[in-house]
């Protein structure tokens, strides 16, 4: 999604913006742009293209203040006139914008009656020819008049070549956060706090329509109806090490590796009865009687698998909706329906959009997140952090498992104090949950016959990922790790649903991989491999030792650590990760920044 950075104060503002900037790349982008004022114009930068290309072009004095940006597109193709900031037609105003503004048309269709000229073909260029429309001297009152217009998302920052001393900002339901020093004399804003680490600085969230006009000495902010408001601010401290591939190609591949780690720091200290704070008390956690996962991509495809932890250990009806897809159901939910909502990021679009909706029915939200002061975890009523520090590579890989971790862990922690939990299950769950970690690193030290087996299966343009109960979900994750990263036609489908369709594609160019780890279907799993076999497809199985029937029917065989059918998706989910990074590596794709997506998915 796109990326804002704004700087007032005394370091120099080009350079402090573009260094905002780099601390946005990961999110992926496809074009960027700053815009300063200088001798009391405003100087602007584009580039259809990374970031080092548009540093090639800069020829700048220094400025009073700076603005960028790093575009993913929504509206309009990747060109130079697309491509943020954008000036309105009198060249006076800068605007960067996140978000989508839904009646975008209808308004530029008025602006143009009007018989102002349009140079892009985004939704972004509306806003700052509409706020220019209504300017008169005080860009905070044009922006004030101009929000009630907007239909959908956004956090804008913009500046006016006659106001040299201040950026003014607004959002509505995308993240901006304005940090500053203790005396005010320097300010940062962006739409992502990653952009400020390395700081120790106050932050402060903006939300609602709320308006910052932002000054070296001061910050105002205004909410919708132009008074002036009392921010709370978090102090934001990070100890910044810039994310470093530590010797690995890619960060994907250092973050697979992670993975023995990251899952122990999910457990570190949470391996009690009484688990964690979570926000909501026991009695709530005892009286629910439904949970309802949300959550989109990897995070759904977790959340589908904790819905089935949840049946299994705490033995209550537990769902998981793609978010995107919740918001516009009818759920019947209330005050006994625990709500949680899973994102690495904090920041996607659609799950905060569902959770808002679960909240007006009165629900209690627990929110599951990888980043602290995150858009999620400021409005759950608890949060539980998966720890497993920053996920760059645009692929989630190390989230996925330590979501597992912490959902396994709050099942065990709600069948206990729900009376559901025996202490001889509890010892046993307990034990093998234990044992994930020396099983992930099993799959890690044989990556080299993944490789083997990628390079086998790398030309195929067309796969089946299968599986049954545990091992759906988990297919459905190790298709979409091998879609998004080497554009490969992989989609996940279950087992048994085989017959009664996609086995019309399968033949000799249509392979099939196989989870195979459920030892519960393990019978049934057998039976969908024959029938792809008879038809001629590859099959490449990952299967428990043991089940040794799958090597008769076939084509290859990795042999993962047994466990409980529960703990089965972590093993299999690695050698999923890696089977997709070599194919991808093998294809010579752009492994951490695949195109056309994002990281932080901010829009809807
Ligand atoms: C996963 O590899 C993708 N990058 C994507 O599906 C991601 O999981 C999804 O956008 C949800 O992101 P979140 O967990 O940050 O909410």
């Amino acid at each position: 999604m796109c990326g804002i950075f704004g700087y007032i104060g005394d370091k120099d503002p080009l350079k402090t913006c573009l260094a905002g900037l780099e601390q946005l790349e990961y999110r992926g982008y496809d074009s960027t742009g700053i815009a300063g004022i200088a001798e009391g114009a405003i100087s602007t930068y584009k580039e259809a293209g990374k970031l080092s290309l548009l540093k090639q072009k800069i020829n700048l004095s220094r400025l009073d203040l700076a603005i960028g940006h790093t575009r993913w597109a929504t509206h309009g193709k990747v060109t130079y006139e697309n491509a943020h900031p954008h000036l309105d037609s009198s060249q006076s105003i800068a605007l960067v914008h996140n978000g989508i503004i839904e009646n975008y048309d209808s308004l530029r269709e008025e602006l143009k009656s009007r018989g102002i000229p349009f140079l892009s073909e985004t939704d972004s260029e509306v806003i700052v020819q509409l706020i220019s429309s209504h300017y008169q001297g005080n860009l905070v009152d044009a922006v004030y008049k101009t929000l009630p217009l907007l239909k959908g998302a956004f956090a804008i920052a913009l500046i006016h070549k006659d106001h040299p001393d201040q950026i003014v900002a607004a959002a509505r339901e995308s993240p901006l956060a304005i940090a500053y020093n203790d005396d005010c004399t320097e300010s940062l804003i962006s739409s992502d706090q990653n952009a400020f680490l390395g700081t120790s600085l106050n932050v402060l969230f903006l939300m609602g329509d709320e308006i910052a006009l932002i000054q070296k000495g001061a910050i105002h902010i205004f909410d919708q109806a132009l008074q002036p408001v009392e921010k709370k601010t978090e102090r934001f401290k990070n100890d910044y090490k810039a994310p470093s591939k530590e010797g690995f190609a890619h960060f994907m591949r250092k973050e697979i590796s992670e993975q023995p780690q990251t899952i122990q720091k999910a457990f570190d200290g949470r391996f009690t009865p009484d688990f964690e704070p979570i926000g909501i008390s026991l009695e709530e956690l005892k009286s629910m009687r439904h949970i309802w996962i949300l959550g989109c991509g990897t995070s759904a495809h977790a959340g589908h698998i904790g819905a089935m932890y949840f049946e299994d250990l705490v033995k209550i009806p537990s769902s998981c909706d793609i978010a995107s897809e919740a918001r516009y159901r009818d759920p019947i939910l209330g005050p006994d329906t625990l709500v949680i909502a899973l994102s690495q990021s904090g920041e996607t679009a659609d799950t905060l959009a569902a959770l808002r909706e679960a909240k007006k029915q009165g629900c209690r939200i627990l929110g599951i997140c990888n980043v602290q002061n995150s858009t999620l975890t400021r409005e759950t009523d608890g949060s539980i952090f998966l720890k497993a520090g920053p996920e760059v590579s645009v692929c989630s890989t190390k989230a996925f498992t330590s979501q597992l971790a912490v959902l396994n862990l709050l099942a065990l922690h709600l069948s206990h104090i729900r009376g559901r939990l025996s202490p001889a299950l509890a010892v046993h769950y307990v034990d093998k949950l234990k044992q994930i970690p020396s099983h992930i690193q099993q799959v890690l030290d044989q990556a080299a016959d993944i490789e083997r087996l990628a390079q086998k299966y790398a030309a195929y343009e067309d796969f089946f990922f299968m599986g049954r109960r545990y091992m759906f979900p988990t297919a459905q994750e190790a298709a979409l790790k091998l879609k998004e990263i080497s554009y490969v036609n992989a989609n996940g489908c279950p087992a048994g649903e085989l017959k009664h369709g996609p086995l019309a594609l399968i033949n000799p160019s249509f392979p099939v991989v196989a989870f195979c780890a459920n030892i519960r279907t393990q019978e049934k799993i057998l039976s969908n491999l024959m029938e792809v076999k008879a038809r001629g497809g590859p099959i490449l199985a990952f299967a428990p030792q043991g089940l040794n029937a799958v090597a008769d029917v076939a084509d290859d065989v990795f042999w993962l650590p047994p466990t409980i059918d529960e703990l089965s998706p972590f093993a299999s989910a690695i050698a999923g990760q890696l089977l997709a990074y070599f194919i991808a590596k093998e294809r010579g794709c752009d492994i951490d920044q695949p195109r056309n997506l994002a990281k932080s998915v901010t829009v809807e």
